[in-house]
């Protein structure tokens, strides 16, 4: 059992800047399968960028070398070489890497979604060869180069713009429960990695931001461990640039459930033919972006899709990057990373979700009485804490009963809400355990430090040492 929280970011004071790369831009000679190499001619300038003693970024993402495509190029056969150059060159200059992705059901590889293959797949069959995908792909960063890829794209663009799921193989032959089954499976295969959902044009409230937080609200309800969203900010691509309150309403909505936040594929305008936009005005919403993942405690960072106009998948003519076709940065980059290096210190970045299984529930609790009484069925506590003024404030719980305590937990709640879990003394345990299948026992949780508001305590059970799919560690 392990309600233990790893931190991921070590104590950083920033919120860190990433960008896509294409590993084979940083290598004069290509490797690799032809549609991995590099697609503008070598320039030395793109290595120069993310190598430099002034690299803008703390953290690489693989535009496309981490896609099932390319890891697993034929059933069962993976080819992790490019890939690894790539993760590897991080780890030797002291950067972070984002994977991506482990499951995106509109790029699917063809052994898998080619239409000729579709009729030989089952339920079963295909969710044992993504049990295969992920956990083969997860073990193999988390052994190789651990710590480098602490947060995982798990799952991309399950939605269409009306928000219904979209249909491709997975959602077909599995269903939509392909989605949470995904990540039940990465959780399975490396307990610690933070787990994101990532979506496409769901920066603004929209059916598909509404299908997203429908679908984050019922897994957290359900313990499927999901810990973040991943907005992806193509902003302009597909309309209007949302406006400033309505990327935020979307970002509080995840906050407000205790999950992270982040900003993953930003890039801006052109807005034809949906307006104009002026290098000032990119530049400007640029910095209003960073602004926002920099004051929204939740925000586990922003990364830009691409490291030049050269290299965008926009078109070079699109310009949506924070560095020019000339390799040149643009003045933005200079502004963007002023904002995210004067940002708040956030809480290490904590897995939320390790799959309990909620067993009850409290749903409003005001601490100002300090106690409260609950029903006791399991071995484990959730907390969520909610500060009722400007964060952070710290909190203390302890619950006992009858003189025994049962657990207790201290921490500083840095966002607006934050989810605690509390792992059961062995005195606790003890008692539990003779009362198991007993009946229902009353509980007092006392909390002292506020001021504060526990908005609800879950009873989870904590996973069993060996679920279903199996955690080796
Ligand atoms: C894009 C890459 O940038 C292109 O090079 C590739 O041809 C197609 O995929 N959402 C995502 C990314 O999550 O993986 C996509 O990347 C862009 C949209």
């Amino acid at each position: 059992m392990s309600f233990a929280a790893p931190a991921l970011a070590s104590g950083s004071a920033t919120v860190p800047l990433g960008s896509a790369v294409w590993w084979a831009c940083m290598r004069s000679a290509p490797s690799g399968p032809a549609a991995l190499h590099c697609p503008v001619p070598f320039d030395a300038r793109y290595a120069q960028i993310v190598s430099g003693p002034d690299r803008p970024f703390d953290v690489i993402v693989p535009e496309n070398e981490m896609k099932m495509r390319w890891l697993q190029p034929k059933k069962g056969q993976f080819d992790f070489a490019v890939a690894d150059e790539l993760v590897g060159y991080a780890q030797e200059r002291g950067m972070r890497v984002r994977g991506h992705v482990l499951v995106f059901g509109k790029d699917l590889p063809s052994w898998m979604a080619a239409p000729s293959k579709a009729k030989d797949w089952t339920r079963a069959t295909l969710l044992a060869a993504l049990q295969t995908h992920i956990t083969t792909v997860m073990d193999h960063y988390r052994d190789r180069f651990p710590g480098i890829i602490r947060e995982w794209d798990v799952v991309n663009e399950a939605f269409d713009d009306n928000g219904n799921y979209d249909r491709n193989l997975l959602a077909k032959v599995i269903g939509p429960d392909y989605i949470e089954q995904a990540f039940r499976f990465a959780h399975a295969a490396d307990p610690d990695a933070v787990l994101f959902y990532n979506e496409f044009n769901a920066d603004a409230p929209n059916p598909r931001s509404a299908a997203v937080l429908r679908m984050a609200k019922d897994f957290i309800a359900r313990g499927v461990p999901l810990d973040g969203i991943g907005l992806q900010m193509h902003l302009g691509l597909l309309g209007p640039v949302p406006s400033p309150d309505d990327r935020a309403t979307v970002m509080n909505s995840y906050a407000d459930l205790g999950l992270r936040v982040a900003i993953t594929e930003l890039d801006i305008g052109p807005l034809r033919p949906f307006g104009t936009i002026t290098p000032a005005d990119q530049g400007a919403i640029f910095q209003q972006v960073a602004q926002q993942c920099a004051t929204q405690p939740a925000c586990t960072g922003m990364t830009v899709w691409g490291l030049a106009d050269a290299l965008s998948w926009r078109g070079v003519l699109a310009a949506p990057l924070l560095i020019d076709a000339q390799y040149e940065p643009k003045p933005a980059l200079a502004s963007v990373q002023t904002v995210l290096a004067a940002a708040p210190a956030r809480a290490p970045l904590l897995r939320l979700a390790n799959g309990p299984k909620r067993l009850a529930s409290v749903p409003v609790i005001d601490t100002r009485s300090r106690q409260f009484n609950t029903t006791l069925a399991a071995r484990g506590l959730r907390v969520n804490v909610v500060c009722p003024g400007t964060p952070p404030c710290s909190v203390a719980l302890t619950f006992s009963l009858r003189g025994v305590r049962l657990a207790t937990r201290q921490a500083t709640i840095v966002g607006r809400s934050h989810t605690l879990r509390m792992r059961m003394s062995k005195r606790g345990e003890a008692w539990l355990r003779g009362r198991r299948g007993t009946g229902k026992a009353r509980l007092r949780a006392q909390v002292a430090g506020g001021p504060f508001i526990a908005r609800s305590v879950q009873i989870v059970a904590p996973p069993k040492a060996k679920a279903a799919g199996g955690s080796r560690r």
